[in-house]
């Protein structure tokens, strides 16, 4: 085949541990929903700029340094984000590979996200925490749309990863992990429960 492919852009989708997801799950769950109480900047901040929803990213993104159920997650998220940038051969070495933003995102039914990148940082990710039966997934964009310049469309066979978007599905307990230029958003919740996720950034500092 005299033709190759170049310049991937690469997807990391895993489950966060082997075991005990239930548990762990839980108790996030219940301390997202607290938080929610808890956090009348972040819900005046969510009316505002996210619809029906609620995240802390405006008002609580730290949580990492302020509970130490995140704290936990952190110490599990890392070891998946280094094996991302291994598989990126990032060479890491000089510096660190700290998480610098950890947020919760709680979508109730209608509740959307529309199409973002997270600026200042290298990878970034999801955790699923709850995930009703038929929410929706995770859809990336990709990052080479805005060039497709008078491109004829994609044959209905297309092999997917030729396609322009593709969407992974939010499963509780699973990680995913992208670079942070990567543009993605979270259709409207069309299922009657909430959706949680917890959202975090990783920078090489
Ligand atoms: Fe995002």
């Amino acid at each position: 085949m005299p033709v190759r492919s170049w310049f991937p852009t690469l997807i990391y989708s895993e489950p966060l541990q082997p075991a005990g997801l239930d548990c762990f799950n839980t108790e996030l769950a219940d301390e997202c929903r607290r938080l929610r109480q808890f956090d009348a900047a972040g819900r005046r901040w969510s009316a505002k700029n996210y619809p029906g929803g609620y995240t802390s990213y405006a008002s609580m993104n730290e949580l990492h340094r302020f509970s130490s159920t995140f704290t936990d997650l952190e110490r599990k998220l890392l070891r998946h984000a280094r094996a991302f940038a291994r598989a990126l051969d990032l060479d890491l070495r000089g510096r660190t590979v700290r998480m610098s933003d950890c947020w919760v995102n709680i979508m109730p039914p209608m509740a959307a996200h529309s199409l973002h990148l997270h600026p200042l940082s290298f990878i970034s990710g999801t955790y699923y925490v709850s995930t009703p039966r038929g929410c929706p997934g995770l859809k990336f964009e990709d990052p080479r749309l805005d060039r497709f310049m008078a491109a004829p469309p994609k044959l209905a066979s297309a092999r997917a990863a030729r396609l322009t978007h593709v969407t992974y599905p939010a499963e509780a307990g699973r990680v995913i992990l992208f670079e942070s230029w990567l543009r993605h958003e979270v259709a409207a919740n069309q299922v009657a429960d909430e959706r949680i996720s917890i959202s975090f950034n990783f920078q090489w500092v």
